[in-house]
């Protein structure tokens, strides 16, 4: 039988957005505007949005069909109970407690577990993660393999976790200093990439054999799932939500941001089976949040998030989903522009550090790259590298590890029109590297400086 090559997305467009056509004379005048800032840029003078995942997909019929469902009461709203049924479907764990997002959800757990003199292993720790774990004081220690940090490196899990590296955390800082050992879900902030259920088994065998808890960031979680089905030995012929499930019996517990794999727009929670903590961080969900029952959400987000996480494990979703992401990176690489590989699940990572080899780190090469790629072509990424993880929590500033733009694609939102134009304009820029100029910050906050600095170009 013959294969067909070409992406159909699984859906048909049922309401649209107008997008703004702007010119390269626009675009120069709001950037110097926005402080070269991307994040201060007004979105409708965005062509094409790639800045994040998070809350930026279109929801489907069913969803909005949902949404007509909400029922707002305050306490034990049935819109509650359906988020209920359809987070313990996926993760049966005794308690789940919803936020708004899932920061929300971080700031809570670790109010709880963190504080001066801890430490928290992850493979990657996102950065509003680091910075929750780094708000109580305590340090956030990120232990992937080293494999996962060459971008141009194939490997089928390049988010995993190294397990000798986490064993020697455990030894070196003492087990008493560690509340939990998390495990990112893909791995976002190290490209995007999956982690195995086997490197999951082995971590849990050493948080078995130090008495840990491990807990899950979950955001994509399906993406995961489906890198597992399609590259682990023995689960290509298993269902997702098999493998969800087997993720799930692996862990303690979780943190959520629905804004992703939960296909919504709002939303997240935090997940546990410990009674004790669970007490402790309905307590403070009270303070922050709201009631135990919607949590900073109104039902019909509850509702939305319900039918979402029904959506999102649908292989032929997920198929789409990770092709055309794919589709992106192999028609840049292709092209000879430096990408981190295989693909990642939500994104496409541009490793700026090799494209811009004449920018040092402390120039940051991702923000030249992703300003110019809003200049040429208003597509909008997001540096993922010096800006984001440069600044330590004493003030002093470091290369970070990698210097990436991550052009992050929303979930059912773009067609592949769109992203051949995106490949048109990364390719041309690409090929005018050498013109880009590095940049310095002249305004920056005290913490997650990416969102709110101001940069100039050297
Ligand atoms: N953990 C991971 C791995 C994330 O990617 C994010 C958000 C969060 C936690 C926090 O969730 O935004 O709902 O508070 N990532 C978005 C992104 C913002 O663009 O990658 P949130």
């Amino acid at each position: 039988m013959h294969r067909w090559q070409t992406i159909v997305e699984p859906f048909r467009i049922h309401s649209v957005e107008p997008a703004q056509f702007t010119t390269v004379e626009q675009r120069s005048a709001w950037l110097a505007e926005a402080g070269n800032n991307l994040f201060n840029l007004r979105a409708e003078h965005v062509l094409i949005d790639l800045l994040t995942d998070s809350g930026t997909g279109a929801m489907s019929r069913d969803q909005w069909a949902a949404i007509q469902h909400g029922d707002e009461s305050y306490a034990g709203s049935p819109s509650w109970y359906r988020f209920l049924d359809a987070v313990q479907h996926l993760f049966p764990f005794t308690h789940v407690i919803p936020t708004h997002q899932g920061r929300a959800a971080e700031k809570i757990l670790f109010s709880v577990i963190g504080g001066p003199g801890k430490v928290v292993p992850n493979n990657t720790h996102f950065d509003t993660t680091r910075a929750n774990v780094e708000f109580t004081g305590a340090e956030a220690v990120d232990l992937v393999i080293p494999e996962g940090r060459q971008p141009d490196l194939v490997h089928p899990f390049k988010g995993n976790m190294d397990i000798a590296a986490l064993e020697h955390c455990i030894q070196t800082r003492g087990v008493q200093n560690i509340p939990v050992v998390f495990v990112t879900i893909t791995n976002n902030s190290g490209g995007g990439q999956p982690v195995s259920l086997a490197n999951l088994r082995e971590v849990r065998g050493v948080c078995d054999k130090y008495g840990l808890p491990l807990f899950l960031d979950g955001c994509r979680f399906a993406e995961n799932a489906w890198f597992i089905h399609e590259r682990e030995e023995g689960q290509g012929e298993r269902e997702i939500v098999d493998i969800v499930r087997d993720i799930a019996a692996l862990a303690d517990g979780m943190t959520m941001s629905a804004k992703k794999d939960g296909m919504a727009n709002i939303g997240g929670w935090l997940a546990m089976n410990d009674d004790d903590l669970a007490l402790k961080c309905r307590n403070l969900l009270i303070l922050t949040e709201g009631f135990p029952t919607y949590g900073g959400l109104a039902g019909r987000d509850l509702e939305a998030i319900a039918q979402g996480l029904t959506e999102v494990v649908d292989p032929s979703y997920l198929r789409y989903r990770i092709r055309s992401t794919a589709y992106l990176a192999d028609a840049l690489d292709a092209a000879g522009v430096p990408v981190v590989k295989p693909a990642g699940g939500h994104a496409v990572y541009l490793d700026a550090r090799a494209l811009l080899p004449h920018i040092a780190p402390l120039q940051y090469p991702g923000q030249a790259l992703a300003t110019a790629l809003y200049r040429e072509g208003g597509i909008r990424g997001c540096e993922i590298g010096t800006v984001m993880f440069g600044r330590r929590p004493d003030g002093s500033e470091v290369p970070a590890a990698m210097d990436l733009v991550r052009l992050a694609i929303p979930r059912r939102t773009y067609t592949q029109s769109h992203i051949d134009y995106v490949i048109e304009v990364v390719t041309w820029v690409a090929a005018r590297a050498g013109e880009l100029r590095g940049m310095r910050i002249v305004d920056e906050p005290p913490a997650l400086r990416h969102f709110t600095a101001r940069f100039a170009p050297l």
